[in-house]
Order: structure tokens, then C-alpha cells, then sequence
């Protein structure tokens, strides 16, 4: 039902992916996986910021918006410049009907079910999921990666509901952990790459429901500034799920051990366990997904 052909995807020099909040979170997901899968450069950008400025689009970019309820006002003034601007506008969306659907050239669906509670894990993860079928999609028509990698990749979707089951059994560590920390005043979450997003809307997540403050950043940047306030006793969380970035993150957060943060490491990958407080392990899976995995606990 999407009539984007290989003429007009080879055509786009840009694509936006704009929204607010936790779906900004899944559309960094989604650049990720679209500049892999599709090698087209991907911009994210926050709905009431983009709105405001005047952003460089044209016929020749697509702007993606994400919005689980369709009617957020940023999201869809927004859509409405871009449309005014000359671009293609496409709707990630979870209501039939909605406002944005009405607005957007064209629209497809998380079929989610209705959202119920502010944690909002199943938005993010049917966000994440369906901006990766989408790159897929892009990239099978474009030829852009081979065709056994996007198989590969289908497959990993399609044994995401398992996984999450497995992640699911780590529910007992999880409200352990919970009770050890549920006090503090300041939590820090770190994450290289894709975790990085993952470490972002965590941290999202745990001040709008704990109202405990927190702070999400780059591992490699924390020690440009933010190192200063990792003092004795604070708790780091830590999402480690690119094998390619593992040693890199360890050694960021050996960094806040030395400062005596109390450490949670939330990951996919064999870590010696000895060097960290708590760990939680997820099933593993292809990195470009990992973020569906990640988020449970
Ligand atoms: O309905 P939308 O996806 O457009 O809502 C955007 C944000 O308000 C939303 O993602 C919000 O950040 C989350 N519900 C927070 O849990």
C-alpha cells in the first residue's frame, strides 16, 4: 500500500524522521537502520524544535513522522510545513483516523492496541519495529543491501516476541534492583551507538514514572563534563548490546567506578561479571534491534 518506487527512493537526497519524545526515541532506531540498510543520510529532529526553524527540504526528502496518537500538535505542524516545503510526507502511527493520517501523504500503522500506560514500552517497541521494516522495505526496493542480509534481519524480527518473553523472566533481578534504588535522587544511564538511544528513552521512562531525576549521555562523552557530577554512591546504568562497542563502553564505566558509582548493566553480551554490581542479561539479536530487547527491563 506504500507506492514509494525505486525511481523516487533513488531520487531523495535526505530523510527527516521527526516526532517528540518517546517516539524521537524510535526514529533514532530508525536512522540507524535506514543509513545502514539504504546508505541514505538520515536527519532526526524534535517536532517543536524542526517546526520553528526553518529546515532544508525540498521534493527530493522524504520527512517520516512518528506519533503513537497521531494528534500530537508539534508532530503535525511539522508534517503540514514539510508538505508546504515540497517534501513526501509518510506517518508512523498507532490510530486509525487520526489527525496526522489525515495530514500525511501517506500512513502506516503500529497496530498496537490502545496505549494505556505512561511507560509506553509497547509504542517504542512497535515504533522501532515498523521503522525497521519500513528501511528494510526501502532497501529491497533500492537493492541496496543484499537480500539474504534483509532475510537474516526478517527472521530476527519475527523472534522478537520470544525474546521479550526471555527478557521478561529477569522481572524478580529487576524489582530487586528497583528496591535497592528506588530512593535516589539522580540515576545516569550510558550507552554507545544504538544503546545510546536505548539509554535515552530509559532515561525518559524513569523520570516520568519514578519522577527520579535522570540523565541519559553518550558513554565516550562523559568525560567532557558530566564526569563531575558521578560521585560516591550514585547508580549508572549501563546498556551494552553492540559487540563492536563493548570494550569501549566497560571502560567508560570503569571510569564512574572509580568514582564509586554503583553499577547496573543491562546487555546481551558475556561481560565478566565480577567487574559489575548488577547485571541483567536480554536475549541477544541483531543489533539494529537490539533497542526492543533492551528497553523491557
Ligand atoms: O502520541 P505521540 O507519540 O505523538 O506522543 C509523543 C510524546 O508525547 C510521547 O511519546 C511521550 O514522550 C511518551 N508517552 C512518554 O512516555
Amino acid at each position: 500500500e506504500l507506492p514509494l518506487t525505486k525511481e523516487y527512493l533513488k531520487s531523495i537526497n535526505k530523510i527527516y524522521i521527526i516526532a517528540c519524545g518517546t517516539a524521537m526515541h524510535a526514529g533514532l532506531s530508525g536512522k540507524n537502520t535506514i543509513e545502514k540498510l539504504c546508505r541514505i543520510p538520515v536527519e532526526v529532529d524534535i517536532a517543536s524544535e524542526f517546526r520553528y526553524r526553518d529546515p532544508i527540504i525540498d521534493e527530493k526528502t522524504l520527512c517520516i513522522f512518528i506519533s503513537q496518537s497521531g494528534e500530537t500538535a508539534d508532530t503535525i505542524a511539522a508534517l503540514k510545513l514539510s508538505k508546504e516545503k515540497g517534501a513526501k510526507t509518510l506517518a508512523i502511527t498507532n490510530v486509525i483516523g487520526s489527525s496526522i493520517t489525515r495530514e500525511a501523504d501517506y500512513s502506516i500503522y503500529t497496530h498496537a492496541g490502545p496505549e494505556i500506560a505512561v511507560a509506553s514500552t509497547k509504542a517504542y517497541t512497535s515504533q522501532v519495529v515498523l521503522i525497521n521494516i519500513l528501511a528494510i522495505y526501502f532497501a529491497e526496493i533500492l537493492g541496496s543491501t543484499p537480500s539474504s542480509e534483509l532475510t537474516k534481519l526478517k527472521k530476527d524480527i519475527f523472534n522478537l516476541p520470544d525474546k521479550i518473553e526471555e527478557a521478561l523472566k529477569s522481572s524478580e533481578e529487576i524489582k530487586n534492583y528497583a528496591k535497592n534504588i528506588y530512593q535516589e535522587k539522580d540515576v545516569f544511564f550510558l550507552g554507545r551507538g544504538i544503546d545510546y538511544n536505548t539509554a535515552l528513552e530509559a532515561s525518559l521512562k524513569l523520570k516520568e514514572i519514578s519522577y527520579i531525576h535522570s540523565e541519559a549521555y553518550a558513554a565516550g562523552e562523559l568525560k567532557h563534563g558530566p564526569i563531575a557530577l558521578i560521585e560516591n554512591g550514585i547508580s549508572v546504568i549501563s546498556i551494552i548490546t553492540d559487540k563492536n562497542l563493548v570494550e569501549k563502553t566497560i571502560s567508560n564505566i570503569q571510569e564512574v567506578i572509580t568514582r564509586g558509582a554503583k553499577t547496573l548493566v543491562v546487555t546481551n553480551q558475556n561481560l565478566p561479571a565480577n567487574n559489575f554490581e548488577t547485571i541483567i542479561t536480554v536475549p541477544d539479536t541483531d543489533t539494529l534491534l537490539s533497542p526492543i530487547l533492551a528497553i523491557v527491563p
